[in-house]
């Protein structure tokens, strides 16, 4: 379905990196859903990876079942991100991601993320030294450009292709944007068209299958990447691929699967953090999933303090119990729920989100 260097891949669609979120379990989860193969782990810092830095090693951790599996670099030193990518090879990464997005200080400061946009030559270099050394595919992920003054993504998409990447991954807004306006999907068609025959993967804003299908149609791209869709909405993949295929609106999943699923979710969280670690990383992934359960803030204000496991269930088994006087026989919203406006904005919506947009996480990468 999708070429990428020596990977055949069974899906188009791609799940971006979100640091902080697109860890194991979530990723995991994703792929227990359907419609998702490649799955990238969050950003990582080569220097770290390669000194063996035990929380850039958790960052990679993995398992059988996480497959295929790309890991983003970020930095901006050829030799570290060379012997990184060397590294994550010998250990059987399916592929490498450099970052080239990323417009958080921090990282632009030493010369990664965005910041590799502005010097092409340099970046071209870093690149081939990567290409080189590796056997499986490496991969670009950038934005359009540093602002709209430096739409330079087409000229260094061409430059990347020349030195040998798989494909290029794209955000269709620039730094200099963050998350605000929409995404330029003319601007995503321009890298398409400057390098014909080299894979282009559209990105941004992709919260529903008809996004997706307006994203293909107007870009031309390859294959779509979704980010911020995909807590929003564990099963955009699997839908996404059905309604491409049939051009029939999926029907939502049931209460008691979206249930099923934060639970395996967190089961998976706790396997991989350990309880309470795991638990205190499920405060800001609970409130994800209960933004489609209609009214919520029961669970909301519960869930953002738990710390064990009975905590969890705790949470969850009072919210079951006061959701019911909303809920029919078949535990859905009961035809007549008038939600208070409070609670509006988090209900359940029709058939396939039509949101119009989806917020960006609070926290320190606010700016990604
Ligand atoms: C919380 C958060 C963390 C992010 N972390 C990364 C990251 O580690 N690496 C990266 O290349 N992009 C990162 N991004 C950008 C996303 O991969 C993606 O390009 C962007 O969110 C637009 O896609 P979306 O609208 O589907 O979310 C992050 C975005 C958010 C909101």
């Amino acid at each position: 379905m999708f070429k990428l260097g020596s990977l055949s891949l069974q899906s188009k669609l791609f799940l971006s990196p979100l640091a902080g979120y697109t860890n194991l379990p979530f990723r995991l989860t994703l792929r227990e859903l359907g419609g998702l193969d490649l799955a990238t782990t969050d950003l990582v810092n080569a220097r770290s990876l390669i000194e063996r830095n035990p929380k850039a090693l958790k960052l990679i951790e993995t398992s059988a079942a996480d497959r295929p599996l790309a890991v983003q670099l970020f930095g901006s030193v050829p030799e570290e991100m060379r012997d990184a990518a060397q590294y994550l090879e010998s250990i059987g990464v399916s592929s490498v991601d450099i970052n080239m997005g990323c417009p958080v200080r921090k990282v632009c400061r030493v010369g990664g993320g965005s910041a590799m946009m502005t010097e092409t030559d340099k970046t071209a270099h870093l690149v081939k030294g990567m290409v080189d050394a590796v056997k499986i595919p490496v991969t670009a992920k950038m934005r359009l450009g540093w602002d709209d003054e430096n739409l330079t993504a087409p000229d260094l998409a061409r430059a990347l292709r020349d030195v040998g990447v798989s494909a290029i991954f794209v955000h269709g807004r620039t730094r200099e944007q963050g998350f605000s306006g929409g995404v330029n999907l003319a601007g995503i068609r321009a890298v398409v068209d400057a390098i014909p025959g080299t894979p282009v993967v559209g990105n941004g804003d992709v919260i529903s299958p008809e996004a997706a299908r307006t994203m293909f149609d107007q870009t031309g791209c390859a294959g779509v990447s979704i980010g911020r869709g995909a807590f929003y909405n564990p099963w955009i993949f699997r839908q996404t691929l059905d309604y491409l295929s049939s051009g029939n609106i999926p029907t939502e999943p049931p209460f008691a699967e979206r249930i099923r699923v934060l639970r395996r979710h967190y089961d998976l969280m706790v396997e991989v953090f350990g309880e309470q670690h795991g638990s205190r990383m499920f405060r800001k992934v609970g409130p994800w999933y209960a933004k489609r359960f209609g009214p919520a803030h029961h669970f909301n204000k519960g869930i953002v303090s738990i710390a064990t496991r009975s905590d969890f269930e705790r949470v969850l088994g009072d919210y079951l119990i006061w959701r019911q006087q909303f809920v029919d026989e078949t535990g859905e919203l009961k035809p007549n729920y008038q939600p208070p406006p409070m609670v509006a904005s988090f209900m359940e919506e029709p058939a396939v989100a039509r949101r119009e947009s989806i917020p960006v996480p609070k926290g320190p990468v606010e700016v990604w």
